[in-house]
């Protein structure tokens, strides 16, 4: 501990938009261009480590009990290394809706990584960083039409689809997307499912396929997402020989398909990574082994397919510790209520939706009995209960609660999911109400202006 130069640790701080940026958000990057650098510190230094360090080096500054994020670039660097000793045929296509804080985009840039975007937010992030178009997929099968011209504007070519009507939307926008079918995968035992949402039924893939040729549209691939946290690893090999299906039926309406996209839904958390189900082999490296096989199967290599996949968890999930203060404490008899500087509204706001079980410890290491635990949300509202029932040291106001493998899904949330967070208002009254509202006001000049039109 006491060899890490704390002066030299950087927090990715999400939360420093001012408010002139937020009025302007169309034209800014996502995410905060403030404190971006990353801290070189020696070798072995754990996460927590690195968050006592910042904490104690803010240690009585007046604005420092607000949440943090702790960021192991180390780590996504050997889940991207791991990556390509299991699936070396697979190209990475990282999913930034899971993390998209500027380092991480840019290490995954550095690497020469491709990118899944959902948005026009996510593809102007990513094209500055640096990124060229070509190793963008813009992986919505709905896009929003401004977005579609985005992409076209930027050269994104290479998108995805699921319905009749997104054709008809591209074959007016952009007519020369190279387009990727989405096949939809049976995720029905996953934990976060997609398929009623996206994803065409294998015979309407059939039907599409026609339309795409009809339309003369550039149709390349089949892609698929098996959801995630999907625990039978048979979806994933229906997927592909599904796909494999798809890509003789376009072979015989006269398309050459030559891309295979296997979506995401690798694990993001050592738990889930290392123990579920597979007891003794890493869930990834049971996912992979899979998915080398059926690729060999259906997509050997000498067939030339290009395939690529879409983590977004995998990448960032565990190379992240989310650091929350304790800004209230209550003790019912042996039970510790804890009030902290975050909630479900917020960074918790996927694992809430999921259910995920979570396990704060102190960041100070505290007496080793464990109490039974309930961590509330800083929000006013009786639902945001972030943990219930948990076992925890004891721990006292001011102190810093750390909950690993945080990277995926909780950074963002603050900023809009995908990077849809955009809504305007317009704002009317008739013209009596604002009569009768001038005359109640007692201070009429601190109503809002108006103009005559809407
Ligand atoms: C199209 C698409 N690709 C990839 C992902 C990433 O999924 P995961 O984080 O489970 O890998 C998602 C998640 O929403 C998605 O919708």
């Amino acid at each position: 501990m006491e060899n890490i130069n704390a002066s030299r640790i950087e927090v990715c701080d999400t939360n420093c938009l001012k408010q002139a940026d937020t009025d302007n958000f169309l034209s800014l990057p996502l995410y905060s261009p403030l404190p971006q650098q990353v801290a070189v510190v020696p070798d072995g230094t754990t996460s927590i480590e690195a968050a006592r360090a910042v904490t104690a080096r803010n240690e009585g500054k007046g604005d420092w009990d607000e949440t943090f994020m702790i960021g192991d670039l180390g780590m996504v660097f050997k889940l991207y290394k791991r990556w390509n000793r299991e699936l070396p045929r697979v190209e990475l296509f990282y999913a930034l809706k899971a993390n998209g804080l500027r380092p991480v985009v840019n290490t995954m840039a550095a690497l020469g990584c491709g990118f899944d975007c959902a948005s026009k937010n996510e593809m102007a992030l990513v094209l500055g960083c640096g990124v060229k178009p070509e190793k963008i997929i813009y992986a919505h099968t709905c896009k929003m039409m401004s977005h579609l011209t985005y992409a076209r504007d930027h050269d994104v070519e290479l998108m995805t689809f699921d319905n009749e009507e997104e054709l008809l939307k591209v074959k007016k926008i952009y007519p020369t997307a190279r387009l990727v079918l989405r096949l939809k995968a049976d995720d029905s035992k996953a934990r976060m499912t997609f398929g009623d949402k996206f994803g065409a039924p294998f015979d309407y893939c059939k039907y599409l396929i026609k339309k795409a040729k009809d339309l003369d549209l550039d149709l390349i691939g089949i892609s698929f997402h098996v959801g995630t946290g999907c625990p039978g690893l048979e979806a994933i090999a229906t997927a592909i020989e599904e796909s494999r299906m798809l890509f003789e039926f376009a072979r015989d309406v006269g398309f050459a398909f030559t891309l295979l996209d296997i979506g995401g839904g690798f694990p993001g958390t050592e738990e889930a990574d290392t123990v579920l189900p597979f007891e003794t082999v890493g869930f990834t490296t049971a996912m992979a082994a899979i998915i080398r096989g059926e690729l060999d199967k259906h997509f050997p290599e000498e067939c030339g397919v290009r395939i690529i996949a879409e983590p977004g968890r995998y990448v960032p999930g565990r190379a992240f510790g989310l650091v929350t203060n304790i800004s209230a404490k209550k003790v019912i008899k042996d039970r510790m209520i804890y009030h902290v500087s975050d909630c479900i509204f917020h960074s918790f706001f996927l694992c809430n939706l999921e259910s995920v079980k979570l396990r704060p410890v102190p960041l100070k290491p505290g007496k080793e009995k464990l109490h039974p635990t309930t961590v509330y949300g800083v929000s006013m509202s009786g639902v945001d209960v972030i943990e219930k029932d948990t076992l925890m040291e004891e721990a006292y106001v001011g102190d810093w609660l750390y909950w690993k493998d945080e990277g995926g899904y909780s950074a963002l949330i603050r900023y809009g999911f995908n990077g849809f967070t955009m809504y305007k208002a317009c704002y009317f009254i008739s013209e009596s109400d604002w009569k009768e509202l001038q005359s109640a006001s007692l201070y009429p000049k601190l109503l809002p202006d108006t103009r005559d039109f809407i």
